[in-house]
């Protein structure tokens, strides 16, 4: 268990010193509300979870493992019972780690705005996707350090605006690790890191699979709005999760993007459609997906993606190179003259490592901005989505520009947005 008492004199000093170079100078501190250190004198910092599901919780136990020296302070959730259950299930397992009273619990669409006006120093921005640009926006400008889970958008224009942050937070001196977790993952790290280097001679083409099964589905009820269903049931509706190309094959196209040094690809085409997952609880969006992605040396991406339950499951991101082939998620690489495969042990789990990175790095003053590929990868997952709805071939540059903007112009509970499911050779793209 963290010593969460003040930290000592010469602690807190070096801390003090350390944050006033975070933040530039205590010109600049001041100026953007960038937290420096607490009145009480002490380094732990403090926390807020904006969406308090699954993937929060659990970032918000990564947060708070006792080398961070963090405590969990505020929490936000669009539903007064998911913040209720989270709250309780926090305490129960952090103990004296969470210290949320009653005043810093905020719930609703504005919510997140609340809980930024807190005294927290670091947010962890676990919403569904549709959300992301918004918040995270908002949190560069109350001066908070930020978690972003994946992925950062669901649209062009989502992710311009994220761009954008990002190089606010640059400019701002604060940290935003991505929750693309694997690229904290030692092991596929010193992979890609040796394809990179020329293991396996140039690469040719990559094979991305992460077919697996269904997810979960919260129900209907009859007093839910037809809104509130759609907030509940998330995974389900284009606008709000950008479609599980984009909410969870983000993963495996972020691999392929920073095997290719995180330059996009330029083109793409493919075939997807919804054949079992058909009820109209399951919203609108498709339950498979195959991209070819190009780039402009010619490399190619064969990238597929399904959630059908009782098939084939796999998740796998092959490499095919001038030289030989690797396989990166079991970090095993073949090459013409040798064999290699990583033998690391007792590596911290990726899903602590990225917040053992976030805290060191806001404690040494070195900021982490993970802003540009966890754009990209968002953006290359919309392209994919994109060619498969509409069944055209269509270039990086067309959808990276386009004025796509998905969801309506205010939240407020009632009828839901219309959800329409894409039909190739008929559905546009906007
Ligand atoms: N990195 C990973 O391995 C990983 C794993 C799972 C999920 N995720 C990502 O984390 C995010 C959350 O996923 P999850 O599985 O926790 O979903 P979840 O539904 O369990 O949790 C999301 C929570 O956000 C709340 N919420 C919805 N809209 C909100 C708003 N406007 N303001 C505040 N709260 C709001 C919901 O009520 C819910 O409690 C998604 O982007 C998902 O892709 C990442």
């Amino acid at each position: 268990m963290a010593d969460l008492k003040p930290a000592s004199e010469n602690t807190r000093r070096q801390f003090l010193k350390q944050t006033s170079v975070l933040a530039g100078a205590t010109f600049v501190a001041t100026q953007t509300g960038i937290p420096a250190v607490h009145a009480d004198g002490s380094d732990v910092l403090k926390v807020g979870l904006i969406g308090c599901g699954g993937r929060g919780n659990g970032a918000a136990v990564n947060a708070t493992r006792d080398q961070n020296r963090a405590v969990l302070t505020a929490m936000c959730d669009l539903f007064p019972d998911r913040l209720e259950a989270s709250k309780k299930n926090l305490r129960e397992g952090l103990k004296e780690k969470c210290q949320v009273d009653d005043d810093h619990c905020f719930c609703g669409f504005d919510g997140y705005k609340q809980l930024l006006e807190t005294d927290v120093d670091v947010v962890l921005l676990c919403t569904p996707p549709h959300f992301r640009p918004e918040q995270l926006a908002a949190s560069v400008k109350a001066g908070k350090h930020i978690f972003c889970e994946k992925p950062i958008a669901v649209d062009p224009v989502g992710v311009r605006s994220v761009l954008e942050t990002c190089q606010e937070a640059e400019a701002r001196k604060l940290n935003i690790v991505s929750g693309l977790c694997w690229r904290y993952d030692k092991g596929v790290q010193e992979t890609v890191a040796r394809v990179r280097d020329g293991a396996i001679g140039d690469i040719v083409a990559i094979h991305e699979n992460y077919l697996t099964g269904t997810l979960w589905h919260r129900g209907q009820r009859e007093n839910w709005s037809e809104m509130e269903t759609q907030c509940r049931n998330w995974l389900y509706y284009t606008w709000l999760s950008g479609d599980h190309i984009v909410e969870q094959f983000i993963h495996s196209l972020d691999k392929a993007l920073w095997l290719k040094g995180d330059e996009p690809p330029v083109v793409a085409f493919g075939v997807g459609g919804r054949q079992v997952r058909t009820d109209p609880k399951f919203g609108n969006i498709y339950d498979h997906f195959s991209v070819c992605y190009e780039w402009a040396d010619g490399t190619k991406c064969f990238a597929y993606t399904r959630q059908i339950a009782g098939v084939f499951n796999q998740t796998e991101d092959f490499v095919l190179g001038t030289k030989g082939r690797a396989q990166i998620l079991r970090h095993l690489i073949e090459g013409e003259e040798s064999k290699w495969s990583y033998r690391g042990k007792g590596d911290p789990w990726m899903y602590d490592a990225e917040h053992y990175a976030l805290f060191d790095a806001i404690r040494s003053g070195k900021p982490i901005n993970n802003g540009k590929y966890m754009s990209y990868s968002t953006l290359m997952a919309i392209l994919g989505r994109e060619v498969c709805y509409t069944g055209q071939k269509l270039t990086w540059e067309t959808v990276f520009n386009s004025s796509q903007k998905l969801g309506p112009d205010k939240y407020e509970w009632g009828p839901g947005v219309k959800s329409e499911i894409a039909m190739p050779g008929v559905t546009r793209f906007a």
